[in-house]
């Protein structure tokens, strides 16, 4: 099928080349870049993570966003569709990845927002008091004693999930130019306003200096280690949202003479330096707290959960002007965690277009209530560890999969070469000029995609399974692992395979 006659009308467009790459880059810049790159960092090798961490942006990250990009822009089809014309056998790794995303990382995704918003409320009075951590665990979350010690729903999160949601659909429910659109240029800017002023105030704060020290001082000793490596190429994919659908569905929606090439290293860039800028302030944070406490800067450290809830609380609670810093802190998470949750539903929703022509009006609206009724699981006193459990097993084996399965399908099925066309062909006149620089990069992409790219992630996830045998992740009981770990991503599959082959109510 040419492209002409793939070019449907029922297939929205991109008001603007800016509006797709704020969405694109909203998606790619959420709790990820925030909360994880930090420590990871940290943890690897501080400066000198930067080294895999580079490497696998350079041979992964743009490699796979490009192929997403022009996969999606190409076919002008949500993931589902485009690997079905790829081969009808393939459909299911379109569906695969956007089940697992819309009915996993999504869940879960909104109750940590949820949180985020609670903690929003609570900045205006630090609610969170002396001992945050405490605060945190049992008056907030209630935590009970284990993954299957379920007592009750948390009201004042189910509320703040339930709002999350709401937010959610008022805005994907407008359609793409006017929700989802015109929402980023609102977002983007505010979200990149409020990071520099929280990272300006942290620098300039008593004792950053040491903060800032940790985070870079280079330990070459690390990157000789497998796991190092292993942590620079999870980070990457989860970080640019990669393997989840979402970069092929929004290029669907980009104008003929697209440029791909561009636009995938100005997201990729954009994302990359906003994590490694937003972990100066994470640092400085730590650093000033330190300094208070008299403490050794390295018992402040931690990620993710502990980072956000429990130490910067802390911080908030020091800190001059403090809950000004807590609102604007709280709402930036907010802010990024809504950016790429409205993308989720944008590329499932694609989906579910692309194949049985739903009208899309209905379609978000029961999805998001569907949403809101599967997060509400997360929603218990057990919920942090159905959260940890869920949230481990799709980032280390689904996205990854996904992963090697778009860069050897496209790699050596469908043929790079057919899809480095496609990206030369976008770049018309205008990209005359470049054309001999576009052509070198293009040829090295065609290496990563068939070569590297796989290579790289079979590594990481061969090295993710050793450890998983090993030891129950997290000393989680192993029912735990097997219904909530392992279920979870087989169950989204036997579904995608049977979505997968269902009857096309739509022309393909
Ligand atoms: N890239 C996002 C992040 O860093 C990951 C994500 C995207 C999560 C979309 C949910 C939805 O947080």
């Amino acid at each position: 099928m040419s492209n002409e006659e793939n070019f449907t009308s029922y297939r929205p467009q991109w008001r603007t080349g800016i509006g797709f790459l704020f969405a694109a880059i909203g998606s790619a810049v959420g709790l990820g870049n925030i909360w994880r790159f930090p420590y990871i960092a940290y943890k690897n090798g501080g400066g000198a993570f930067l080294i895999p961490y580079l490497v696998a942006l350079i041979t992964a990250g743009i490699p796979i966003l490009m192929l997403e990009f022009a996969l999606g822009h190409q076919k002008r089809a949500s993931a589902p569709k485009a690997f079905s014309l790829i081969s009808r056998k393939w459909e299911w790794v379109g569906w695969w990845s956007v089940i697992f995303i819309m009915f996993g990382i999504m869940a879960y995704y909104t109750v940590v927002i949820g949180w985020c918003f609670n903690y929003l409320c609570f900045s205006f009075a630090q609610s969170w008091g002396s001992d945050p951590n405490t605060y945190f665990f049992n008056d907030f979350l209630h935590t009970s004693s284990g993954v299957w010690d379920i007592t009750a729903l948390n009201p004042i999160i189910l509320a703040a999930v339930a709002l999350i949601w709401f937010i959610n659909w008022a805005i994907t429910y407008q359609g793409l130019e006017n929700g989802i659109e015109r929402a980023v240029k609102f977002m983007m800017p505010v979200l990149f306003v409020i990071t520099a002023i929280i990272v300006v105030w942290s620098v300039f704060l008593e004792g950053a200096g040491e903060g800032i020290r940790l985070y870079l001082t280079p330990d070459f000793s690390k990157i000789a280690n497998v796991d190092v490596w292993v942590a620079a190429y999870g980070q990457i994919f989860f970080s640019l949202s990669l393997g989840f659908g979402i970069m092929i569905a929004y290029a669907s929606y980009l104008p003929k003479g697209a440029n791909i090439l561009k636009s995938s290293i100005i997201v990729a860039c954009t994302n990359s330096f906003y994590e490694m800028f937003a972990g100066f302030g994470v640092f400085a944070v730590l650093g000033y707290m330190a300094f208070k406490q008299n403490i050794p800067i390295q018992e402040t450290v931690t990620s993710g959960i502990g980072l956000a809830f429990v130490a910067y609380p802390k911080a908030i609670s020091m800190l001059p002007f403090g809950t000004i810093f807590g609102i604007l802190f709280f709402f930036l998470l907010c802010i990024a965690g809504i950016s790429s949750s409205i993308s989720i539903i944008e590329a499932f929703t694609a989906a579910l277009n692309d194949k049985f022509a739903l009208p899309r009006n209905k379609m978000i609206t029961w999805l998001c209530i569907l949403g809101f009724a599967e997060s509400i699981l997360f929603t218990t006193d057990a919920g942090l560890y159905w959260l940890d459990i869920v949230d481990h097993f799709i980032n280390h084996y689904g996205l990854i999969s996904v992963g090697i399965l778009e860069a050897v399908i496209v790699g050596w099925l469908y043929k790079t070469d057919t899809l480095k066309a496609h990206i030369l062909k976008q770049l018309g006149e205008s990209g005359t000029r470049h054309r001999a620089v576009s052509k070198a990069i293009l040829q090295v992409w065609v290496i990563c995609i068939r070569y590297i790219t796989p290579a790289a992630l079979g590594i990481a996830i061969i090295n993710s399974l050793i450890t998983e045998f090993s030891k129950p992740y997290e000393g989680y009981p192993v029912s735990g692992i097997i219904v909530l770990g392992v279920g979870w991503l087989l169950v989204t599959h036997v579904a995608a395979v049977l979505v997968s082959g269902l009857p096309w109510k739509r022309n393909r």
